[in-house]
């Protein structure tokens, strides 16, 4: 399992380490944290599932999301299982985990998207997040790693 995420001012590396957290309390799940920038491409036929995670960015996921969506289409990933997440901030919740979604489906031709994914709402752009969204986070973690194993 590898959560991936791209993150400017940390809110989306929070909800990705959260995310990691939940996974960890399914026995034997052991996922790995990446920034998108740092993934090695080379491995990711390793893992079975991939989380993408992107801050919303003018209503959809970051460009540097939409370009490594596209090269997962081109290196062939359509095997493997993608779960998708978003931070937001205002009243754009579900926008840019929909569209991210719609993108994987549409550029990573056979990928199985476990949808709907998670959409988690900041208090200011460099947050902070509430307590009450990253519970939900955790559990979406573990619900996620349980649903899979
Ligand atoms: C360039 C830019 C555009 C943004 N556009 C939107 C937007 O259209 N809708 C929204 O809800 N939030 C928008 N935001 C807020 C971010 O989604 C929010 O602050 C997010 O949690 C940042 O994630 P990060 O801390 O991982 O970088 C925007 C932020 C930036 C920097």
């Amino acid at each position: 399992m590898l959560i991936a995420y791209e993150s400017k001012y940390g809110n989306t590396k929070l909800v990705a380490e959260k995310i990691a957290e939940g996974t960890k309390k399914v026995k034997g799940v052991k996922p790995q944290l990446a920034e998108i920038k740092e993934v090695n491409l080379d491995v990711l036929h390793e893992y079975d599932v991939i989380f993408i995670g992107s801050p919303n960015h003018i209503g959809g996921p970051t460009r540097g999301v939409r370009k490594f969506v596209d090269e997962l289409g081109r290196r062939g990933l359509g095997g493997k299982t993608f779960v998708a997440f978003d931070t937001y901030l205002g009243g754009d919740f579900g926008k840019a985990v929909k569209k991210l979604e719609r993108r994987i489906i549409e550029k990573i031709p056979g990928a199985k998207v476990l949808a709907p994914g998670l959409s988690v709402k900041v208090q200011g752009m460099k947050g902070p997040v509430s307590e009450e969204e990253l519970t939900k986070v955790v559990e979406f973690g573990r619900m996620v790693a349980a649903k899979i194993k």
